[in-house]
């Protein structure tokens, strides 16, 4: 008996993030905080794609670091697994199943039209099959947990509009099984990095969330400037130090601080002591809830594993219906031990 989904009740929320090292200002203001945020709207789920980064990352070790990085940066940052399920890709072999499923109804000009792909192999990264197939899995893991929102930064649109396409093709075909999901474009906002560019992993000019100390200290100091000599007036529109600060600020403190800078009341290295006492203070919850995290490997794998169990009951809920659909034998339940 194929188990009946409603589709009712509030909205799901699903979005993957890929352990691909350590988390900088620009990931977290343009999407950590707002998924975290999300969790007051619906049901999150949120998984860390350790089968996508195999894309990418060919290491057991560097993989096995990332993965529970990324899972004690969103837990300290205010993911609460009570309101979210948060778990590992792989958790649920089932979407895999689906990959396969769905890639039967994708057209290969689909998947050459996919932007990302050719910005990767312009990178250097190898041209794999995974990489080339990597929207399929996407769509798999989006369509196996009947996601309706799916917050994503831009370079992730086209992957989602594929998802909206292969969910159509697969009902048209088979019958109404998927729900179509709509993507929530994250804030549009460009961080700007210690050397002006957008602040990424790839440019070498990330200030990291969990830094602290001598190391932030040190990155902060770094951010580049021009040369004006304390004493002469500043301009904040074009200053990076000014624009992170802005990052942290309520509106007063930012007018505050650009009259300082106009006024020539205040220089870059101040300016810069500023920007990380602002950072120190907003990241002081979150840096004592790691470290304490971090000493505790038991708690966050039982958080992962149980956001599993929950992630995998839905998931199989849907396979039962993709099955039948397609005329695939139910899969005989695992015998209880
Ligand atoms: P990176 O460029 O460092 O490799 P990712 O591509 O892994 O970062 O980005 C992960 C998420 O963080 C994406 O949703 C992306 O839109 C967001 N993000 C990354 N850098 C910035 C930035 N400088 N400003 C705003 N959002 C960013
Ligand atoms: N491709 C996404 C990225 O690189 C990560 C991801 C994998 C994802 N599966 C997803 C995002 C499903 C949203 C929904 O950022």
């Amino acid at each position: 008996m194929i188990k009946e989904i409603t589709d009712k009740g509030p909205p799901r929320i699903l979005s993957g993030v890929q352990p691909s090292g350590k988390l900088h200002l620009g990931n977290y203001f343009g999407a950590v905080k707002q998924h975290i945020a999300l969790q007051a709207e619906g049901v999150c789920f949120y998984f860390i794609a350790n089968y996508h980064a195999m894309t990418t990352i060919q290491d057991a070790a560097v993989m096995r670091d990332n993965t529970r990085d990324v899972a004690l940066d969103y837990l300290a940052l205010g993911l609460d697994p009570a309101r979210a399920v948060f778990f590992r890709q792989s958790d649920v072999p089932e979407v895999t199943e689906l990959a396969w499923i769905l890639a039967t109804v994708t057209n290969m000009g689909l998947l050459e039209r996919a932007v990302s792909f050719k910005e990767k192999i312009d990178k250097g990264i190898e041209a794999s099959v995974g990489l080339f197939t990597y929207p399929v899995l996407m769509a798999a893991d989006i369509l196996i947990y009947r996601s309706n929102i799916v917050p994503v930064g831009k370079d992730q649109v086209q992957h989602l509009e594929m998802t909206q396409d292969m969910a159509g093709k697969f009902n048209r075909a088979y019958g109404k099984v998927f729900p179509i999901p709509s993507f929530r474009l994250d804030k549009e906002s460009k961080v700007p990095g210690t050397d002006g560019q957008k602040m990424s992993k790839s440019y070498g000019n990330t200030i990291d969330i969990f830094a602290e100390g001598k190391p932030l200290e040190k990155t902060v100091m770094g951010i580049k400037t021009d040369s004006t000599p304390l004493g002469q007036p500043l301009d904040p529109e074009t200053c990076n130090v000014f624009a992170l600060h802005g990052l942290f600020a309520d509106d007063a403190e930012k007018a505050a601080l650009a009259a300082d800078y106009r006024a020539g009341r205040i220089g870059y290295g101040n300016a810069k002591k500023l920007l990380k006492g602002k950072i120190d203070a907003y990241f002081a919850e979150a840096r004592a809830k790691r470290k304490q995290l971090a000493k505790d490997p038991a708690t966050v794998e039982d958080i992962l594993r149980e956001g599993g169990k929950k992630a995998r009951a839905e998931a199989e809920k849907t396979m039962e219906l993709v099955r039948a659909a397609v005329g695939l034998p139910a899969v005989p339940a695992a015998p209880l031990q």
